[in-house]
């Protein structure tokens, strides 16, 4: 798609003032509000192109993106064959509390303890270990009959350096050169299955650069399986699907990436030779992450050395522009097309001075009241909100069939001390 065509998918939801105003009034702000339509259309299209494309595949949504329950459960209704993608005993619970199958789960640990071992051995179907010291714990509690490694390839990529999961900087994996080592260590213990597993970075608008991710993850499981005589269950080429947060960037075309992804995954196992391992994806960001935006309303005003838009909404709401200075889209809600104005820093009302939604923005004129949308933000939005400066975190709405449902209700004060010891003596 030329960039010029590109629009925003929730850019006429975020037009009518009127409709978000309602929003606003009936659930409060800040608020995260989601759109079922567009999630559920975003995980058709990316299961119809592997569908063009693989005859054995299986989608793991990343659950670390998003875990709100309802929204997974709208995913397993519009795909009941949806895995999950687990990194802790929590997102382990919640997969089994919306019904997706143990065997369709994935769980990636690092660093993780022998309790978390124990936990992920009987609840995901399949477990891949970041390293050898994993399997030696592994191995004290028990055999498991399949066993994944996820591969550090020596290389990685990510729309920036914070994000990039493999390579010379990345805590993740194991090195190509000592990977066969830990392969035929689990084997001479008797695990009987295997995987591999790769996950390079996140928000990749590339798509030659997975042809040469898979060709790399391909290469080195051919050459395993040659070395150490079995042949691989599934080959998980992880997530790392980028959307267009930018100006400017355009999304990936999805059919012709993973069409050219079937033809690198038949270059190495030519399915006239018998059963192919399976594919296996781990999206989070292409799935949910343009499917939602940060409603806040707009708190004050300050002229200082810069401008500054004051709004409900900080980096305890949403995290990413000060955790990583990542780029989300602000819209002006009722007129996203207004002419640019000012240059503003959005912050919120917490305590750092790295409390930014976007820097130096250019945007249409705002007064105290009026309402932003931050676009964007249904992938490591709410799952990364926090309680910093005792704050409750805020609710979540789902539209769909032209209609607003709450589906968290926003904390309250209290609830953060319901856990806490009042008694000093
Ligand atoms: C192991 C693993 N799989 C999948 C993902 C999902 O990545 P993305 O949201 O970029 O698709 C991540 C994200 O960090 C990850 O760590």
């Amino acid at each position: 798609m030329p960039e010029a065509d590109f629009i925003h998918p929730l850019l006429a939801t975020v037009s009518d003032r009127d409709a978000v105003e309602e929003l606003a009034r009936k659930y409060g702000t800040p608020l995260y509000v989601y759109d079922g339509e567009r999630l559920v259309s975003n995980l058709r299209r990316l299961d119809s192109a592997l569908a063009s494309a693989f005859s054995d595949y299986q989608i793991c949504f990343a659950l670390k993106a998003n875990t709100n329950p309802h929204l997974l459960s709208l995913m397993t209704q519009s795909l009941p064959t949806l895995g999950a993608d687990c990194s802790s005993p929590g997102e382990l619970y919640i997969a089994d509390q919306v019904g997706i199958e143990k065997g369709h789960r994935i769980y990636t640990g690092n660093y993780e303890t022998t309790d978390e071992l124990e936990l992920a051995l009987k609840a995901a179907g399949h477990l891949n270990l970041d390293d050898g010291m994993s399997l030696e714990r592994m191995l004290k509690t028990g055999v498991p009959e399949e066993i994944s490694f996820r591969l550090n390839p020596g290389f990685g990529s990510g729309s920036f350096p914070e994000i990039v999961t493999s390579g010379k900087e990345a805590k993740f994996g194991i090195q190509e050169e000592k990977i066969a080592d830990v392969y035929r260590r689990a084997k001479e213990n008797g695990v009987k299955r295997f995987g591999i597993q790769c996950m390079s970075g996140s928000g990749n608008l590339d798509p030659d650069y997975f042809v040469r991710l898979l060709t790399a993850i391909l290469t080195c499981a051919r050459k395993l399986e040659s070395e150490l005589g079995f042949t691989f269950s599934f080959i998980s080429l992880g997530g790392g699907y980028g959307v267009p947060y930018n100006e400017g960037e355009t999304p990936l075309n999805l059919d012709e990436m993973f069409s050219k992804l079937g033809e690198t995954f038949r270059s190495f196992y030519d399915p006239s030779d018998g059963p192919s391992p399976q594919l296996i994806i781990e999206p989070g960001k292409i799935v949910i992450a343009d499917s939602a935006f940060l409603l806040a309303r707009v708190s004050g005003i300050k002229e200082s050395y810069k401008t500054f838009v004051g709004l409900d909404a900080g980096m305890n709401t949403f995290l990413r522009p000060a955790l990583y200075k990542t780029y989300h889209k602000i819209f002006k809600v009722g007129e996203p097309n207004a002419p640019h104005e000012i240059v503003a820093d959005f912050t919120g009302g917490i305590c750092e001075n790295t409390d930014r939604l976007a820097t130096d923005r250019p945007f249409p004129r705002v007064k105290e009241g009026d309402l932003v949308a931050v676009m964007d933000v249904g992938a490591y939005g709410f799952s990364m909100a926090s309680h910093y400066n005792t704050r409750p975190r805020p609710a979540e709405v789902l539209l769909q069939n032209g209609d607003s449902r709450l589906i968290r209700r926003r904390e309250t004060v209290e609830e953060l001390f319901s856990h806490a010891e009042w008694n000093a003596s």
